[in-house]
C-alpha cells in the first residue's frame, strides 16, 4: 500500500514559524516520526511532498492517480481558500485525510472553512504532529477494509 503525504504552504518554515501555535518541532523531524510509526505495517510505504504552491499540489494530487492508495494532506492556508485542491481531490477518486496541526475551529473565523474537508474522507484537528499518525492509522485502516 503507497500512501502520500503532502503538506502545503509556510509547513518548511515548521519548527520557527509560530512555534507557540504550531510546535517546535521541524517538518523533517515530523516526517521522520511518521516513517517510524509507519513501521508498524509491512506493508506501507510512504512518501512526502512539501510545497508552496498551489498548481504544483494539484499537479501531485494528479499524479497520485494509479501511483497511491490514498492520502494525506495538510493543505495549509489553502484549506480555506483552494477551490483547485478540492477538485484536485474529487477529481482523483483516492481517499484522502486532511490534517491540521492547530485547531482550525478555535482560531480566526476564516479558519473554520474547510474548502477541501468535505471531499475527503475525514478531518484530524488540533493535536499538532500527532494528526499525521492518527490520520495514518486510520486511512490504512479505511483502505483495508476496502473503504467501508
Ligand atoms: C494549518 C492551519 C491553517 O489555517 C494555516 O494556514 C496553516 C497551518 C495547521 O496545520 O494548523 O498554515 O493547516
Amino acid at each position: 500500500m503507497k500512501i502520500l503525504i503532502i503538506n502545503g504552504p509556510n509547513l518548511n518554515m515548521l519548527g520557527r514559524r509560530e512555534p507557540e501555535i504550531y510546535g517546535s518541532t521541524t517538518l523533517s523531524d515530523i516526517e521522520a516520526e511518521i516513517l517510524e510509526y509507519s513501521k508498524k505495517y509491512d506493508d506501507v510505504q510512504i512518501e512526502f511532498f512539501q510545497s508552496n504552491s498551489e498548481g504544483q499540489i494539484v499537479d501531485k494530487i494528479q499524479a497520485c492517480l494509479d501511483n497511491f492508495d490514498g492520502i494525506i494532506i495538510n493543505p495549509a492556508a489553502y484549506t480555506h481558500t483552494s477551490v483547485a485542491i478540492r477538485d484536485a481531490i474529487k477529481a482523483v477518486n483516492l481517499p484522502v485525510v486532511e490534517v491540521h496541526l492547530s485547531n482550525i475551529n478555535d482560531r480566526e473565523e476564516f479558519r473554520k472553512i474547510s474548502y477541501t474537508a468535505p471531499v475527503c474522507i475525514g478531518q484530524i484537528t488540533g493535536f499538532g504532529k500527532d494528526g499525521y499518525k492518527a490520520a495514518l492509522f486510520c486511512l490504512i485502516s479505511h483502505i483495508k477494509c476496502n473503504n467501508c
